[in-house]
């Protein structure tokens, strides 16, 4: 070989390499696509808060990469969220999505990110489908499926001997999916689920519906709601005289990031949940009180979803060295990964789903304190999920 060509070879070698430094060094453009304004307002800000949170306990980088936050207001819509999320990719060149809370929005943002190959990590909503169905290497999730607090909660009301159940919720896909796994653990357990009863989301009025649970006179109740819309039913449902008569059960959500609104009316209420307050964990007790000094607020799950989104993006991100173009070794790096959680250590199954405890809580004051495990390294079966 002549010496120019050698001379050739090494200048292409340090092009190359300062090319590939170029690409994993530039800043990283997250796509925060939330809910800013109605029921689920004050869930997106908590998603926020726990993402930035870890990003700042990072120095502001994500493996080595400043981050640069573009944010949407979904308005938990989903007739806008098409429109929104292709904003994001095609306007704004996001290089990553965060997004969104409500399970109709989610479902739109998976399509899309299937579409595109963008990636995808949904740091709440819980709709089955998008660790199931619709499951692709470049979609994760950092929160639940549906399916998961409502199973935990069928299956203890059902130990508890509990025979007769009616379930009130919105219909739409979180609720929907929130009774049908709650159903399906309970009724296992020899329990009978004797009236679904629901409204559109995102209503709240709940009046006719708790005049006829009175009237169907269940053992119990379970129930999906969340944010300003399960503050008004907790509420509804004490000053109908249901609670001391009829005891309440939900999947977390109920009374989570809630309490202080629902005050005395939410005491003593069981629901199932990925996480609880006051662990008493090291790592949840740091995290707790870092979210407290930042943001003068408590955490609750959302903002544990939030951070762990971003410990997620920064697990996959380390593994590429910052080049999202590698799709597959950013997934097999998640999957093998156990992420170090405030709710506790969980791992991301092969449909990208978190496979985590379900603690079963009740409240007593201020908190969900926690009663015990509801359910063990809970699996969401992935129905229908082909990568
Ligand atoms: C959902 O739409 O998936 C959802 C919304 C709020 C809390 C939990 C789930």
């Amino acid at each position: 070989m002549t010496k120019l060509r050698l001379h050739l070879i090494a200048a292409a070698a340090v092009l190359c390499a300062t090319a590939v430094s170029a690409q994993t060094t530039a800043k990283l453009k997250v796509g925060l696509m939330l809910p800013y304004t109605g029921t689920f307002a004050s869930l997106g800000t908590a998603i926020e808060n726990g993402f930035k949170l870890y990003v700042a306990e990072n120095g502001g980088k994500l493996s080595g990469r400043e981050v640069e936050f573009v944010k949407v207001d979904d308005e938990s819509d989903p007739s806008k969220a098409t429109d929104n999320v292709n904003k994001l990719i095609k306007r704004d060149n996001v290089d990553v999505l965060i997004g969104s809370v409500h399970s109709g929005v989610a479902m739109a943002m998976a399509k899309v990110a299937k579409d595109t190959g963008t990636l995808l990590i949904v740091p709440n909503a819980g709709a089955d489908a998008v660790t199931g169905a619709m499951c692709a290497p470049n979609i994760f999730r950092s929160s639940f499926s549906n399916w998961q607090p409502g199973y935990a909660m069928g299956e203890v009301m059902a130990k508890k001997g509990i025979k007769t159940v009616a379930t009130i919720t919105w219909k739409y896909a979180a609720g929907d999916e929130s009774v049908r796994g709650f159903k399906e653990a309970f009724e296992k357990g020899g329990g009978k689920v004797v009236k679904e009863l629901s409204l559109p989301f995102p209503n709240v009025e709940f009046q006719a519906l708790l005049t006829d649970i009175a009237a169907t006179k269940p053992e119990a109740v379970f129930t999906f709601f969340a944010g300003g819309g399960a503050v008004k039913f907790v509420k509804d449902y004490s000053a109908a005289g249901l609670k001391k008569t009829i005891p309440l059960y939900g999947s977390g959500f109920l009374t989570d990031g809630t309490l202080d609104a629902q005050g005395a009316d939410a005491d003593g209420i069981f629901t199932a949940l990925h996480y609880a307050d006051s662990l008493g964990t090291p790592k949840d007790s740091a995290f707790r009180l870092a979210y407290a000094k930042s943001y003068k607020l408590q955490p609750d799950v959302y903002a544990v979803q939030g951070y762990d989104a971003a410990q997620i993006l920064a697990t996959g991100l380390t593994a590429v060295k910052g080049d999202l173009s590698k799709k597959a070794e950013f997934a097999a790096a998640v999957e093998k990964t156990k992420i170090d959680s405030p709710r506790g250590p969980f791992t991301v199954s092969k449909a990208h789903n978190p496979v985590q405890d379900i603690y079963l809580r009740q409240v007593s004051g201020k908190e969900n304190k926690v009663v015990g495990i509801a359910s063990k390294a809970l699996a969401d079966p992935g129905r229908g999920c082909r990568m």
